[in-house]
């Protein structure tokens, strides 16, 4: 097929070299972007008299009817055309004669794939950020339906000290609003416009960015035309944006999983959200869960993989950064299903709050505060942590646990001990009592609701903002 860069070439392209160089596969994602920006280029052109309002409607009537084509599944994608750009500009030609040939005037496809690329960054942060308010109402409801349950808070993976389960639950409230508060600077980076520099160093024909720039509905046009073109940090910043919350989803989904198991029992997961084994049929597998996890990796290898791409890069557009494509795609399609599908398994999940009860009702979880009540009647806080210790010893070697003990066991152990040791050990006293700021007492936890409520808030409304901006858009 005839190329539309054909005119310096005595042969045609090698298949192999074709097969390698092309993009369409992946980069017909940006059909709807294309057809926006050469739309917004076409009616710039008429506007400033560089192709007459005939051509500009031709061409704007053209590009519809292929949006329409590929949207119905009826456009035939041409690898010897490359990428989306050729094949979109290709197939116009081809359908309108020599308006289409005019609409690459004063642009470039290092333009078009800049352009293009941004604005599906800016949108994709939208939907980005609407499922990760979906998730931390899914938590919410979570945090709010067990409220009530208690359950070991662990570190190193040994049962440590009683927590509210919904104070668990909220700590990936946090860890997902923290992921929100990332994406407005990728928005704000995505919502800059490349388009305009050329190839790179800016056009002869008097072109009018600001046109542009209000029809694509971008809040700024860069500042220089060789950045425009070579800019693929807001590219990065997404990807690392997508590693921090694949890791996190990544941790909820190794408890989850954790929890799942009989030896915990903590949990169970919905039928729908678990497989079964071709050969155990007793199994009931997270696999999920795993996969989150698996995932996880190979978003930090595209982070990883663009950023190396990017090191020796000599300014301006460089093929490698077609690299940039493939990666955050994958990174996109990975993250939301990771946030939608684990939105829909906590909240179908069921939380065994009684067996998390029996669990730490045949532990030591309260020692800490068994120590605490003998510091707080003076005894100096490392030798009361010894004592305690020394008290665990004795109901190990004796099979039993420290509220088995009587109160004559107590004082037998330090005179400081008096009869209101027994109430000051339960399981719901030692979550009652950490009533600090970030503790896990039940005001405490409720307060983080409530704030929790306020952050959806402000992150729909967010939101809104982001929608308007990117909704000025023309389709
Ligand atoms: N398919 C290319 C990409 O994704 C488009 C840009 C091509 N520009 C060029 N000068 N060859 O990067």
């Amino acid at each position: 097929m005839a190329k539309l860069w054909g005119g310096r070439f005595t042969k045609g392209t090698d298949k192999a070299v074709e097969d390698f160089t092309s993009s369409i596969a992946f980069d017909q994602r940006m059909y709807a972007e294309d057809i926006a920006g050469s739309k917004a280029h076409a009616k710039m052109l008429a506007k400033q008299g560089i192709i007459s309002q005939a051509d500009c409607d031709a061409i704007v009537e053209g590009l519809t009817a292929i949006r329409e084509q590929i949207e119905s599944g009826s456009f035939d994608f041409s690898v010897a055309l490359e990428d989306i750009h050729m094949n979109i500009e290709k197939r116009l030609t081809d359908a309108i004669g020599e308006a289409g040939g005019r609409l690459h005037t004063g642009r470039s496809r290092n333009d078009q794939c800049a352009v293009d690329l941004h604005m599906l960054v800016r949108k994709e942060v939208v939907h980005m950020a609407t499922l990760l308010v979906d998730m931390q109402k899914a938590i919410l409801e979570v945090a709010s339906k067990y409220e009530d349950v208690i359950m070991p808070g662990y570190t190193h993976l040994q049962r440590a000290q009683p927590v509210l389960f919904s104070h668990h639950m909220m700590a990936y409230f946090s860890m997902m609003q923290r992921d929100f508060e990332r994406l407005p600077l990728v928005f704000t980076h995505a919502d800059s416009m490349p388009l305009g520099a050329g190839a790179l160093a800016g056009s002869t024909y008097g072109i009018d960015q600001s046109y542009t720039q209000q029809l694509l509905g971008f809040s700024s046009i860069y500042e220089n035309s060789m950045d425009a073109v070579s800019d693929r940090d807001y590219v990065v910043e997404f990807l690392s944006f997508a590693s921090l919350c694949m890791m996190h989803l990544s941790r909820l989904s190794e408890e989850l999983i954790l929890w799942s198991t009989t030896e915990f029992g903590f949990i169970e997961l919905d039928d729908a959200h678990c497989t079964g084994s071709s050969i155990m049929p007793q199994k009931k597998n997270p696999d999920v869960c795993e996969l989150v996890r698996g995932k996880t990796g190979r978003i930090y290898g595209h982070l990883l993989g663009l950023l190396t791409t990017l090191k020796g890069l000599p300014l301006t557009y460089n093929k490698d950064m077609q690299e940039d494509k493939e990666g955050i795609f994958d990174a996109i399609d990975t993250v939301h299903f990771g946030l939608s599908i684990n939105a829909a398994m906590l909240r179908g999940m069921k939380v065994n709050g009684k067996r998390m009860h029996d669990v730490l009702a045949d532990d030591f979880s309260n020692a800490t505060d068994m120590a605490d009540y003998l510091a707080k009647k003076g005894v100096p806080f490392r030798e009361a942590h010894e004592i305690v210790g020394a008290a665990v010893q004795h109901c190990i070697q004796n099979h039993c646990v420290l509220l088995d003990l009587t109160v004559e066991d107590f004082k037998a152990i330090s005179p400081h001990f008096e009869a209101d040791i027994l109430d000051a050990i339960t399981i719901e006293s030692c979550v009652k009592g950490r009533n600090n700021y970030s503790g896990t007492a039940p005001e405490c936890v409720a307060r983080q609701r409530q704030v929790g409520q306020v952050v959806i808030h402000r992150e729909e409304a967010q939101i809104q903002e982001w929608l308007r901006i990117i909704q000025q858009v023309e389709p």
